[in-house]
């Protein structure tokens, strides 16, 4: 099973698949039912969130003539299913950003549809035209025909003139849970018969940085090596991240303060051709769960989401060699060695000096 095909496979076809997005999704839904569907909106948030499959899903269910729309039964939603309708039209404005391309669709705008009711047009990355594509956009969102609906979509809605704002229904799409991008991760390896063990689905989560399409195109790149089951240690080794085990243990070694290990141990990752930065910030992630803990312990499911539960567990049963002056020191330490990575000659330099200056400047009794 290549990418590609997962990609597609499972392709939300229905609201309810849509994961995390209920306060856009319920909208929607009640506009189609009653009617009351606006000419324009505006669908801004992160990457990969579902902010284009929403606005499919929209089109689909606006030409559906099932009851339950979309019904993905009728011709309509068939042709849509099958990429073919032509009552959606997709415009990628970082490619089309010019006065040209938006005269030419305000030219198409005002033909009705051949069949069907609504003609759905998507501007993807929106904030990527130019003043003058904006202001003849503007003009046909002024007056759109009663056919036309508008969704602009775009990750970056500050860049969008007020002007185009103030036309438009504005929906922001959240960026999902770790626990939300698992759980889609879970049900797509279960459907292909294939065991995805908890931290490995959480690797890929936290790997996709929040991206739904991201962790979806990791899974399939996984898959396509590894067939019936798929644990942390494969994730990590696909993905060429080092081992989040050997950084606990870095985390560990610094409280002993026994630097020839860390040193070491920092060598080994050096040599094995790890992403060192990467080290570095889930050190410092480390550092802030043991700054929100000792805070309150009910804190924890503010740090939760970026850790492991077993990563948790070693950094509660240490927070007791922390003094409480010295926390927000040691954050500032790994962080300021953060800036380092960019200039510096010799690669595992930074996170040399940040071990050592851990464990140097440990006094618990001056705090
Ligand atoms: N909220 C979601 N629930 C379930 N699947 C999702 C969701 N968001 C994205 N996906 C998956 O990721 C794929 C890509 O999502 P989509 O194209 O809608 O993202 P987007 O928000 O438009 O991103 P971009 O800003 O990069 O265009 C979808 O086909 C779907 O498989
Ligand atoms: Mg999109
Ligand atoms: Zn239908």
């Amino acid at each position: 099973m290549s990418e590609q095909v997962l990609y597609r496979k499972y392709r939300p076809k229905s609201f309810d698949e849509v994961v995390g997005q209920e306060h856009v999704i319920g909208a929607l839904i009640n506009a189609v039912k009653m009617n009351r569907v606006a000419h324009a909106y505006l669908f801004s948030g992160p990457r990969g969130v579902g902010k284009t499959t929403s606005a499919r899903l929209l089109a689909k269910a606006l030409n559906c003539i099932g009851k339950e729309r979309p019904c993905n039964a009728c011709q309509s939603c068939l042709d849509f299913n099958e990429g073919r309708s032509m009552n959606l039209i997709e415009i990628d404005a970082a490619s089309n950003r010019g006065i040209d391309e938006i005269r030419e669709l305000r030219e198409s705008v005002r033909f009705v549809p051949a069949s069907g009711e609504h003609k759905i047009y998507i501007i993807d990355e929106v904030h990527m035209l130019t003043r003058e594509a904006f202001n003849a956009l503007l003009k046909t969102l002024e007056e759109p025909p009663a056919h036309a609906v508008f969704v602009l979509a775009t990750t970056d809605s500050e860049k969008v003139p007020a002007t185009i704002i103030s036309r438009t229904q504005h929906y922001d799409f959240r960026r999902p849970r770790i626990a939300e991008l698992t759980g889609r991760l879970q049900k797509m390896a279960k459907s292909e018969g294939v065991a995805l063990d908890d931290t490995g689905a959480r690797l890929i989560a936290l790997a996709a940085e929040g991206s739904f399409r991201d962790s979806e195109s990791i899974l399939g790149q996984i898959m396509a090596v590894e067939d019936k089951t798929i644990t942390a240690a494969e994730v990590e080794e696909i993905l060429g991240l080092p081992r989040r085990q050997s950084i606990k243990k870095l985390f560990e070694l610094v409280l002993d303060k026994d630097a020839p290990a860390a040193l070491k141990l920092i060598a080994d990752l050096s040599d094995a051709g790890y992403d060192l930065p990467y080290v570095q910030k889930l050190l410092l992630q480390y550092y802030r769960a043991v700054l929100f803990l000792k805070a309150d312990p009910k804190l924890q499911p503010i740090i939760a989401e970026d850790l492991l539960p077993e990563e948790l567990e070693t950094i509660s049963a240490r927070l007791p060699n922390f003094a409480p002056g010295e926390i927000s020191r040691a954050l500032a330490v790994i962080f300021d060695n953060i800036q380092r990575f960019r200039k510096t000659p010799i690669p595992q330099l930074p996170l040399e000096l940040t071990v050592l200056e851990l464990i140097g400047g440990k006094r618990s009794d001056t705090n």
